[in-house]
């Protein structure tokens, strides 16, 4: 029996944080082996708000060169640049012909963000989940591994599927298949360390709300010393009133590879004096591993290349049939 398939993605803007490791990337490593694995870097998602032209193609170096570093294995997975296959982009036109407007009027992450664009919200940045489910779909996903802010885009994709399923295909026989997320309980919500109640965000305008995966171990100190605490003594996991309490717990938690109830009671007496120290070092280690491995990744640009040209033709493979599918489902004239 083959494997069940696997996609997801990260976009090229900004670093990498620990939120993005934890909800997502060390997710996708630890799967890897029971399916076949698609991972991309979803470069036409970055220009949905204004970017920087000047730095997207290294962003974008960046972001595979830390797939790699993060563990992603090219024995089970392949790794690609959305932007080179255009059947991404082709896709999504087909399938904005299909979704109502009110669909994506609705999505919380539309809000949020055009709310920050005020005047120049993009029809992109509406758009832009519509463009999510042609990556998914076009890959004839099962899972999607990714983090609690992504569920609204899942359940959109699903229902964008059952649509054209419905409108240009049988029961039987459906072009495309319906995906499902796969969100990890722990990590799939790591909160700001300046903000327990606000979301770790690349968008935050302080670099001191998040822990970057290339932030040098001097610079995790310092945001640590810095992070918002509270002056209550002894620690403990899940009180509402102690937000910024849980999340530092839960990264020490997931960091250190213990479990919740060790850590309740290594730290139950302790203060943040004893706690930030002991958390700090844990970040350091575990992030000293993918610094190195990132850094030699990214000083043999030959072979990232390479990963990046087989890793688009091997997708190129999929995507290309699934949307002579659609195409045919659409009713389109085959260009023969
Ligand atoms: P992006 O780049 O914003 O986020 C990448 C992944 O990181 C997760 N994530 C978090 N997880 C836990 N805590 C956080 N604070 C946190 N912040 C981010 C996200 O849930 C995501 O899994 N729309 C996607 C990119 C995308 C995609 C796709 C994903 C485009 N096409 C197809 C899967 C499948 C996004 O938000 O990327």
């Amino acid at each position: 029996m083959s494997k069940q398939r696997v996609l997801s993605g990260v976009q090229p803007t900004g670093n990498l944080h620990l939120g993005n490791y934890l909800g997502a990337i060390r997710n996708w490593v630890e799967i890897q082996k029971k399916y076949d694995n698609f991972f991309c870097v979803v470069d036409l998602h970055a220009i949905t708000v204004p970017h920087n032209p000047t730095t997207l193609a290294q962003d974008t170096y960046n972001i595979a060169a830390l797939y790699l570093a993060c563990g992603i294995n090219l024995e089970y997975s392949t790794i690609f640049v959305q932007s080179h296959l255009s059947a991404h982009s082709e896709l999504t036109w087909l399938l904005n012909c299909i979704t109502p407007l009110n669909w994506l009027e609705r999505m919380i992450q539309f809000k949020e963000k055009a709310i920050k664009q005020g005047e120049n919200v993009s029809v992109g940045l509406l758009d832009y989940p519509v463009l999510m489910a042609a990556d998914i779909l076009l890959y004839d996903a099962d899972l999607v591994p990714v983090g609690e802010d992504q569920k609204q885009h899942l359940e959109l994709t699903r229902d964008i599927a059952v649509r054209l399923n419905d409108q240009f295909a049988t029961p039987e026989q459906p072009v495309l298949k319906l995906p499902q997320a796969l969100i990890r309980k722990e990590g799939a919500r790591v909160m700001s360390i300046t903000d327990g109640t606000r979301k770790m965000s690349k968008s935050d305008p302080s670099d001191l709300s998040r822990i970057n995966l290339l932030d040098s171990p001097e610079l995790i100190e310092k945001k640590i010393k810095r992070c918002k605490t509270d002056p209550i003594k002894g620690l403990s996991f899940d009180d509402p009133e102690r937000p910024e309490c849980h999340n530092l717990l839960n990264l020490y938690t997931i960091l250190s590879e213990k479990s919740k109830a060790e850590v309740a009671q290594e730290c139950a007496d302790m203060g943040w004096g004893q706690f930030k120290p002991l958390l700090t070092e844990t970040i350091i280690t575990a992030l000293k591993p993918i610094q190195e491995r990132y850094h030699a990744i990214m000083d043999d640009k030959v072979y990232l290349n390479r990963v990046l040209k087989e890793g688009a033709a091997k997708a190129g493979t999929v995507a290309d049939q699934t949307l002579v599918r659609v195409k045919n489902a659409l009713g389109y004239l085959p260009n023969l």
